[in-house]
């Protein structure tokens, strides 16, 4: 079915009357891909296949049989065997109808699963910077919504479309065979019911989409008013906020009112139709009867057939939408699947087991949007053992320095070396071990303290989790906790304060035991005294490891063996801390400059 096809008469039926229909951009391609994903429930389909033919040819001969029964009854011939026959088939018919049931439940959710745990696994493998330039929602309705829509229609529409293509070839076929005249008949009655669908569903489906779009925005506003309500409330801003909701909630009865008017129209209207095409049936076949053209068996079979005749016509026109939706969700994810991944390790990847922890910058210059360089020809040397501070100005570049080494993202030219070796010479996963971070913005998750600390690090024992956390200066509020170390901390850490997050992510890093350490602003969060003390224990701990420090506070830099002061994406100065203010420069006049405020601080609060 390709995109030139006429727009098909649109959805009918059960509560799904005029939906939005989502195009797909490629029909033909999309269907292609995902036979493809069919693989493996082949066998199941093919027996889909098979027993939608035998449900139908149930559907298409019981009418005929029934024909045969009046006819006999009405000659006077014994018609019992016909009868039995008769409830044999609906017997066969109500068990096939379960069994076909019962496959499609099976193979649909099988392929889905398979779907999904593609999907996820492409999700993993992709580089961050996919995520940067995306909706996390809109990615999560892919993985739920689009996915589920490819399983609700391959379970529903797929037997039904099957069933129905065999169910109308073979009435049409009998209808022809019965009669001529009054198959046209039935023809006409089916074409209009056609051409009703389609123009009424033209209307609603404009009042549909409407609808959803109100629908969206109001629930933009009630997620904005709940998430910000402390905002609201603080600059009372309560009258115009539910000024706003009003108008939408207004806006939205209206909308919806008509839609669901509009689309009430289709059902009684078919019906009229199909009572008018009964009546002009058995007019014109009573005429033919009593001309003695036809029998009175072969009116009651065709009176059946032609009522069951257009059923299929209708539904089909409302599953051929929601497959439409589906096809276009599907090409939604494979989108995702088509994605370029991380590129994988070199054949030749060397393992990294005990690197020295020598880090060299050389000449790199990088940008998230390769015309945007955020760092310009950088470079600098972090010897093994050392500990060297990066300080700059907000939006320096500085969180993007710990991206590169990470390898979240790669350099556009120049290179990073780890023990006198490119970073992309040894193997990914290798090298993430080599690091132990605290990120400037702390990633948590929804699980206990103590799972969060001992993150990635199986079967730790418990003393040396409490440790951790005691360097980080967090054992003593985590004790404090309801449950201890086994509080779950809510999703992203939202029942602790920024700095006791900032503390569980220190421990987790500590945790890790990774010979070189990077700190991006991992104390910024906690007040001047907590932040010397955890500074202290840290600096104790981490001798002899080598460790990277970012820090907006120059107190906490000050003990660092070689500083680099960044501006603008370039290495504006560097040095030793004494060096560095001997010099004069940027730095000297940060450090002045903080020492200063504080000064100012301390003044005005006596
Ligand atoms: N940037 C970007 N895309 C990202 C992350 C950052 O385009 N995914 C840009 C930012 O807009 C910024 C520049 O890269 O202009 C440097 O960002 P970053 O290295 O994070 O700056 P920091 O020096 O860490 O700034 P801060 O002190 O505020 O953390
Ligand atoms: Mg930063």
């Amino acid at each position: 079915m390709s995109k030139e096809m006429a727009p098909p008469p649109s959805s009918f039926g059960k509560g799904q009357r005029g939906k939005p229909v989502v195009k797909p951009k490629d029909m033909k391609g999309t269907l292609r891909r995902l036979w493809e994903l069919t693989q493996g429930q082949r066998q199941g389909l093919g027996w889909l296949m098979l027993l939608s033919a035998v449900a139908s040819a149930s559907t298409i001969l019981s009418p005929l049989l029934i024909g045969t029964a009046v006819t006999a009854i009405d000659t006077g011939n014994p018609a019992l065997q016909l009868l039995i026959l008769l409830a044999a088939l609906y017997l066969t018919d109500w068990l096939v109808r379960f069994l076909q049931q019962f496959f499609m439940a099976a193979i649909g959710q099988r392929i889905i699963l398979h779907i999904r745990s593609t999907l996820f696994e492409k999700m993993k493998a992709l580089p961050l910077s996919f995520f940067d330039s995306r909706q996390h929602g809109e990615l999560m309705s892919r993985l739920t919504n689009d996915v589920d829509n490819i399983s609700t229609t391959i379970s529903d529409s797929l037997t039904q479309l099957m069933t129905y293509g065999f169910t109308i070839i073979g009435i049409l076929c009998i209808m022809l065979r019965l009669s001529l005249p009054l198959t046209c008949i039935a023809f006409i009655s089916v074409w209009l019911i056609f051409l009703l669908t389609r123009t009424i569903t033209k209307h609603t489906r404009k009042l549909f989409a409407q609808q959803q779009q109100i629908l969206g925005k109001l629930n933009g506003q009630v997620e904005e008013s709940i998430s910000g309500l402390n905002m609201v409330k603080a600059f009372g801003r309560e009258a115009e906020m539910t000024e706003q909701f009003e108008e939408s909630n207004a806006r939205l009865c209206q909308v919806a009112t008509k839609a669901q008017i509009w689309s009430g129209f289709l059902m009684p209207l078919t019906n009229v139709i199909n009572n008018l095409n009964f009546v002009i049936v058995a007019v014109v076949s009573g005429i033919l009867a009593a001309y003695g053209r036809i029998s009175v068996g072969l009116i009651s079979s065709f009176l059946l057939y032609s009522r069951q005749f257009s059923r299929p016509f209708v539904d089909i026109a409302n599953i051929y939408n929601n497959f439409q939706t589906a096809v276009a969700g599907a090409e939604r994810i494979f989108e995702i699947l088509e994605e370029e991944p991380e590129p994988a390790d070199a054949p030749d990847a060397l393992p990294l087991t005990a690197p020295r922890g020598e880090v060299e910058f050389s000449h790199v210059t990088f940008g998230y949007q390769a015309q945007e360089p955020v760092l310009k020809d950088v470079s600098f040397r972090v010897p093994a053992g050392t500990r060297v501070a990066v300080v700059g100005s907000t939006g320096a570049g500085k969180t993007t320095l710990i991206n590169l080494l990470t390898r979240f993202y790669d350099v556009n030219s120049g290179s990073i070396l780890l023990d006198g070796r490119d970073l992309r010479q040894y193997r990914l996963q290798d090298l993430r071990r080599t690091f132990g971070v605290v990120l400037q913005d702390t990633a948590l998750f929804g699980m206990s303290v103590r799972d969060n600390i001992s993150y990635g690090n199986k079967d730790v024992l418990p003393e040396r989790i409490r440790a951790a956390a005691k360097t980080a200066g967090a054992d003593s509020f985590i004790r404090r906790l309801p449950q201890g170390y086994d509080t779950p901390i809510g999703e992203n850490g939202a029942k602790l304060s920024g700095g006791e997050r900032q503390r569980i992510s220190i421990a987790r890093a500590l945790l890790k035991n990774a010979p070189i350490v990077l700190l991006d602003e991992a104390t910024a969060s906690l007040d001047v005294e907590n932040e010397t003390k955890v500074q202290g224990a840290l600096s104790r701990l981490l001798a002899g490891k080598t460790v990277l420090v970012i820090a907006h506070r120059m107190r906490t830099v000050a003990g660092a063996d070689h500083i680099v002061v960044l501006e603008n994406g370039r290495v504006a100065e560097q040095g030793t801390p004494a060096e560095l203010m001997e010099k004069g420069g940027l730095y000297r006049r940060m450090v002045e400059l903080q020492s200063h405020s504080a000064q100012w601080q301390l003044n005005g609060n006596e």
